[in-house]
């Protein structure tokens, strides 16, 4: 039989081969039905899992890949894993991160306005932070960066800040006296210590606990939520609860990454990331009651009250940092942040 002429039967086989092929590789994976392979979408943060942050990002992903089946596979990376501090902000504008969720004490490079939230003692709680982030001033907050590639999709909340040290008092401002703190890395906040004769240290979050237990630094401040996490609470001898200021999150993408999306991810992608918002929102305060108790049984640093005279000495103390930085915030923004500390 000539070589050009197969017969047939072996051209049947063959091509029940290749459909028996096709099938299963379209029941394998729905997206490639389409001919889509899902978009990969890395969201970096440098928390634990179990504490505000962690937690919206992974109801994030959860969320956005139910919603997009097939269509987009997050990759969460928790605890500095990916990029850490320094590194996060120009990984996601390089587009090697598409997410991250930084402090809003780590912006003060991409404009100063966002610098408002570091003034001391400017939001009663987290209700008035809350309500000024929902307002109209909150949301021009999240657009105030575009220039700079970066788009904010939400305010994510994590809780008041307490003051912790190594040394065997921190009653009232004057025990902060010569003392190095740790602190993000936000001129605001360096100035806040400046005003009580301590000398603050700019840190990556992730080299905190070591330098805390070597005496790099006698103390930082955070929220009970990361106090504990990270186990600060271990190699410290007193939490001041002094709720002085506040640690919050906004959930920043690259603006041209973002845009670039396909309508459909996108839009499914805002409604997921909606939900997180609202599920880490929802979780922040009982996550910092729950870790401040922890802390408290744990045996380790001596949570302290601090009398309502002494927070009054901390409030003066700290208050000329405001004037200092009203011009580069906005007295617009202050007094919106002030007008949020009223029930509506
Ligand atoms: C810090 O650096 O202390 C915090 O911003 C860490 C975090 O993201 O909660």
């Amino acid at each position: 039989m000539p070589h050009s002429r197969i017969s047939r039967r072996h051209l049947q086989c063959r091509l029940g081969l290749l459909a028996g092929l096709a099938l299963s590789s379209l029941l394998a994976w729905p997206a490639a039905a389409q001919g889509q392979t899902p978009i990969t979408i890395k969201f970096s943060h440098v928390v634990a899992d179990q504490t505000p942050k962690g937690q919206g990002a992974l109801k994030f992903k959860e969320v956005a890949e139910k919603k997009l089946q097939g269509k987009v596979q997050v990759q969460v990376f928790p605890n500095s894993q990916l990029f850490g501090d320094g590194k996060e902000m120009e990984a996601l504008l390089l587009g090697d991160v598409h997410i991250i969720a930084p402090s809003l004490s780590k912006f003060d490079r991409y404009t100063k306005k966002i610098q408002l939230f570091d003034l001391p003692f400017l939001f009663d709680d987290m209700a008035a932070v809350d309500r000024f982030q929902s307002g109209p001033k909150g949301q021009e907050l999240l657009k105030s960066m575009t220039s700079r590639g970066l788009l904010g999709l939400a305010y994510w909340h994590n809780g008041m800040k307490q003051l912790s040290t190594g040394k065997d008092k921190l009653a009232r401002p004057e025990d902060a006296r010569g003392l190095k703190f740790r602190i993000q890395n936000s001129d605001v906040l360096e100035a806040q210590f400046r005003a009580l004769g301590a000398n603050p240290q700019k840190m990556a979050f992730a080299e905190v606990y070591q330098a805390l237990q070597t005496g790099v630094v006698d103390g930082q401040e955070n929220t009970w939520s990361n106090i504990y996490s990270q186990k600060f609470y271990e190699v410290q001898k007193i939490v001041a609860e002094t709720n002085h200021g506040v640690v919050d999150y906004m959930v920043v993408t690259n603006a041209k990454w973002w845009n670039a999306l396909p309508a459909d991810v996108r839009q499914g992608l805002s409604e997921a990331m909606a939900e997180a918002t609202a599920h880490a929102n929802r979780l922040a305060a009982d996550l910092n009651a729950r870790d401040r108790e922890h802390i408290a049984q744990a045996g380790k640093a001596r949570v302290q009250t601090v009398t309502a005279s002494d927070l009054a000495a901390w409030r003066a103390a700290m208050a000329p940092v405001w004037k200092r930085f009203e011009s580069a915030i906005g007295k617009d923004m202050i007094d919106a942040a002030l007008a949020a500390n009223r029930q509506p």
